[in-house]
């Protein structure tokens, strides 16, 4: 996740801000790295915290009295409630949570946010920056577990899809690259559709590319027969549920 802000950073226009990392051993030539946890401190009112929830602590407890004062910090660590973070964290810092995908780094993320103590500064200053890197979804604390059953684990269920697209694309013969460019043109293919049609709804948009008796209805009755709306229930609820208990 650091790596996808970091590289999200390298990408975005003239924000007037300035950014530094720090991290264990990874080196990013293009971004100023700090020193110390300390000196990107004091430079900073903005803090992202890409961390494991184990490594918090081991993180944040060696910061200096000096530099605990109020500041933004932005926390996409996953099961993590503001309330146990407020335990690893001083008692100045004004939390936001957020859950972002790795599809940050391309600016195509789409990201929950909820902020705690936030001054109305705070959020236009978020919604300012936020906006150049992701769409940005601002809910309640405990509409997370449903966010990221969807949208957080969306990437690798899109991706299994694919695999299966893929699977039965054997007899074709394509190269692996040539495999990867159809699926991402019949992707590109499918969002260039929907951002066409902002007033239609999903359905109605199933009916325009599905001709009667056709192939893509003959397609579409094996999913109705199958019942994939049911299926998919039980998916977003198995991972809500494990979202749940991961959080304890
Ligand atoms: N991966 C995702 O798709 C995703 C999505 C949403 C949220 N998240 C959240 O993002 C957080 C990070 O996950 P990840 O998968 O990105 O893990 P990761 O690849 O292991 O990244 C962890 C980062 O923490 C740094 N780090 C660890 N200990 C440190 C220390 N003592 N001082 C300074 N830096 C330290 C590491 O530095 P080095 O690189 O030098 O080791 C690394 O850059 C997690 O809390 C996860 O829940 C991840």
């Amino acid at each position: 996740m650091a790596k996808a802000i970091y590289t999200w950073f390298t990408r975005i226009p003239e924000h007037g801000c300035s950014f530094s990392y720090l991290s264990k051993k990874s080196r990013f030539d293009t971004l100023p790295r700090a020193d110390s946890l300390d000196a990107l401190l004091s430079s900073s009112d903005v803090i992202f915290l890409g961390v494991k929830p184990q490594d918090i602590d081991s993180v944040l407890s060696k910061t200096k009295q000096s530099q605990r004062w109020s500041k933004i910090v932005i926390s996409p660590v996953a099961w993590l409630s503001l309330e146990k973070l407020r335990s690893y964290v001083w008692e100045q810092a004004r939390l936001v949570r957020t859950m972002p995908n790795l599809a940050l780094a391309y600016g195509a993320s789409v990201t929950w946010w909820y902020a705690q103590d936030s001054t109305d500064a705070d959020i236009w200053l978020l919604k300012k920056w936020t906006w150049t890197m992701w769409t940005v979804v601002e809910i309640e604390e405990d509409q997370f577990h449903d966010f990221s059953a969807i949208y957080g684990c969306g990437p690798a269920f899109l991706l299994k899809i694919f695999a299966s697209f893929s699977n039965h694309s054997a007899a074709f013969a394509w190269s692996k690259k040539e495999q990867r460019d159809q699926l991402s043109l019949l992707l590109k293919w499918t969002l260039a559709f929907l951002d066409a049609h902002p007033e239609e709804d999903i359905p109605a948009l199933i009916s325009k590319v599905a001709s009667r008796g056709g192939v893509t209805q003959a397609w579409l009755e094996v999913l109705d027969e199958q019942n994939i709306d049911n299926l998919l229930s039980d998916v977003f609820q198995t991972a809500s549920r494990r979202s749940q208990e991961l959080s304890g």
